[in-house]
């Protein structure tokens, strides 16, 4: 639902994603691992950081083998996390916070536990089961395929003895693929899509989706096949359902991941992979070339697709989509222990690779929110989490969330032997100062810092639904260009570089314009001529609102109160939390910053709601006289409206 209450389809495109993985986030029955009840404890700590959509890793039964994405069955919870009722009570409690909540579809292969894979290998040729995996006599076929874990397999083919042939692995031998040929697997995958769809759930990463089909002669990567199935994935969701997405997991050139949009009837959204190894190659080599230069590759997409751009997720940094040369320099310059390699990647959080510096973040992070596409965060990186590399496979970007300097960081009451994973412990990430708690009483923190650009970002629905433009930059070290929706241009300038910059922009499109810088609401100089000159500190950057002179004062829009429409009976609105957080957030949060003299507008926003309300009786109807607390970063909290104004409540009568 938009604020207003109806559908749209488009909501991906506002959204800022979240990924966690709920055995990491936060353990409420004191086992050692996190669970859904726990994570709905940690609900409005989401909501407060300004995310408005999850995606959660798999939670589905399953031996855990490759952390949940070897699955045994699908249409349930494994017990550790909870029960399927405890998923629809998150689901709620993520709703009504306007939180969406997308999953893991695991359809490419399954766990060799899953019943249907011990159905298939003792099947007889030409039973029902056989053709649900790929199974074959020789390991001859397909040799164009690569293996994918090279750290841990050397053939896509595994022997089963039982069987007596070989199946067919693209990851761990231990997850055989289901084989896409056989429209029954089509149609199990069709009835679990449903499952999900009608609990609530809002849509799935597709994981793997490259390689459900095989072929002879290819490299089984990314075939024909594959659209043509979700082509009829997608029309089965759109016939059925209303706004539910689809994410492509396709680490693939800009082309090749852009096919899983189709022409808007595939994928909703697909991870932009190419680009993000190239943000981290960018920053060290201080040169805006490789991030320029990808994005110019990168086609352009349907109206009603969008690009996923994410820093980092649970897995390695992948480097399949860079050139030879460029991932030599990127494993020197960012993985120069041995430990922090896997496969063709590098295993390491956001705040390590960046060697903990703060400019660093930030500035990748302003490039995040402002490029084309929706942000993916990954938890623990908006307190600068650390990782552990000692800790095999991905595990160590998978620890456990840190949410105060208490015993195992608060993550959980067990015995600290028995969690899933140690806590990070290194000198230097600690979780006794490394955690929300310290990050929250800190406005200077990172934390702060995200929520405040997040909630500025969402005043500017450019960067969500806008497009793009490069602006020439006479200095290489200094990124510039301009997103631009109905009348709204926003500049964003960044220095790759760690001295200050000086620099020439063309700015031949903005003549006359007033230049203001969107967090602090200074006023830079007018654009007089092409040239526009600035100087920029090391890894700094800026937002430039561009209004044309004569539009300065932009109409604010009308003030008037929207109808709020509720189950609760009226008089118990203000008592009950959910329906205040949604008049809050649908109703009086836009309504405020349209008001004349709310005089917060220039000053980041970083909470708003209501501090007091008072009922009064007037003249036989009931108003309430509603107080509103504004907070601000790094500056004292206003309470508004200056003068109270009333409320008027309703009751609509009944037909
Ligand atoms: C996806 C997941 C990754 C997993 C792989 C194989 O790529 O992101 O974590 O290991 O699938 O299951
Ligand atoms: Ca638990």
């Amino acid at each position: 639902m938009t604020a207003n209450g109806k559908k749209d389809p488009l909501w991906f495109k506002d959204a800022i994603f979240y990924e966690l993985s709920v055995r990491s986030f936060y353990d409420s029955n004191s086992d050692g691992i996190g669970d859904f009840p726990g994570l709905i404890q940690k609900l409005d700590y989401l909501e407060d950081l300004g995310v408005n959509a999850l995606w959660l890793l798999p939670f589905y039964p399953s031996p855990l083998k490759d952390d949940g994405f070897d699955i045994t069955e699908y249409c349930d919870i494994h017990p550790d996390y909870g029960t399927l009722k405890d998923f629809k009570l998150f689901l709620k409690e993520a709703h009504q916070r306007g939180i969406r909540v997308v999953t893991e579809l695991i359809l490419n292969h399954t766990s060799d536990q899953h019943p249907w894979f011990e159905k298939s290998r003792r099947a007889r040729a030409g039973s029902r089961y056989k053709d649900y995996y790929v199974w074959s006599e020789t390991t001859e076929k397909f040799k164009e395929a690569r293996v994918i874990f090279s750290d841990e397999e050397s053939s896509n083919w595994s022997w089963d003895n039982e069987a007596k042939a070989y199946y067919w692995h693209r990851f761990y031998r231990h997850q055989p693929e289901l084989n896409f040929e056989n429209p029954e697997v089509q149609h199990e995958i069709i009835k679990v899509v449903d499952f999900w769809l009608k609990l609530g759930v809002d849509g799935f990463r597709l994981s793997s989706v490259a390689f459900l089909f095989e072929k002879e002669g290819t490299s089984c990567e990314n075939l024909p096949e594959t659209h043509v199935f979700l082509k009829k994935l997608r029309a089965h969701i759109d016939k059925h359902y209303e706004d539910k997405i689809l994410i492509a997991e396709a680490n693939l050139w800009p082309e090749d991941a852009a096919a899983y949009f189709g022409k808007g009837e595939e994928c909703h959204m697909s991870f932009n992979y190419p680009l993000m190894p190239r943000l981290f190659l960018g920053l060290r080599t201080e040169d805006t070339y490789p991030i320029i230069d990808i994005m110019e590759q990168t086609p352009g997409t349907a109206p009603n697709t969008q690009w996923a751009l994410f820093l980092r997720n649970h897995d390695e940094i992948g480097l399949e989509m860079v050139t030879e040369e460029e991932k030599d320099y990127l494993f020197k310059a960012y993985a120069n222990d041995p430990h922090t390699k896997h496969n063709l990647g590098i295993r390491r959080r956001l705040s390590p690779l960046l060697n903990n510096d703060r400019r660093k973040m930030e500035l990748l992070y302003t490039i995040l929110f402002s490029l084309p596409g929706t942000p993916v965060l990954y938890y623990g990186d908006e307190i600068g989490m650390g990782d552990n590399i000692y800790l095999g496979d991905r595990f160590g970007v998978r620890t456990p969330m840190q949410w105060n300097m208490s015993l195992n960081a608060g993550f959980s009451d067990a015995n600290p032997q028995k969690l899933y994973l140690p806590i990070i412990t290194d000198p230097v990430y600690r979780y006794e100062s490394v955690n929300v708690a310290t990050h929250e009483e800190n406005p200077s923190s990172l934390v702060w810092w995200i929520k405040n650009v997040l909630a500025m970002r969402s005043r500017l629905n450019v960067f969500g639904r806008g497009d793009m433009k490069f602006i020439d930059s006479s200095n290489a070290k200094v990124l510039c260009f301009v997103r631009s929706y109905e009348s709204q241009r926003i500049i964003v300038v960044a220095n790759l570089s760690q001295f200050s910059q000086a620099t020439t922009l063309n700015f031949s499109g903005f003549n006359d314009c007033d230049i203001t810088e969107v967090f602090s609401q200074n006023k830079f100089k007018s654009v007089e001529g092409e040239e526009y000159a600035i100087t920029i500190g090391p890894y700094g950057y800026f937002w430039f609102q561009a209004d044309a002179s004569e539009k300065k004062e932009e109409a604010i829009g009308s003030s008037e109160l929207q109808l709020f429409k509720t189950e609760v009976s009226w008089e118990k609105v203000f008592a009950n939390y959910h329906e205040v957080r949604v008049f809050e957030r649908k109703i009086l949060q836009p309504f405020m910053k349209k008001c004349r003299w709310f005089g917060g507008k220039a000053k980041i926003i970083s909470k708003m709601g209501i501090h007091k309300v008072i009922p009064l009786r007037v003249e036989g109807d009931t108003y309430f006289l509603t107080v509103i607390e504004v907070h601000y970063v790094q500056r004292l909290p206003d309470l508004f409206p200056p003068t109270p104004f009333l409320i008027k409540w309703s009751t609509p009568r009944k037909v």
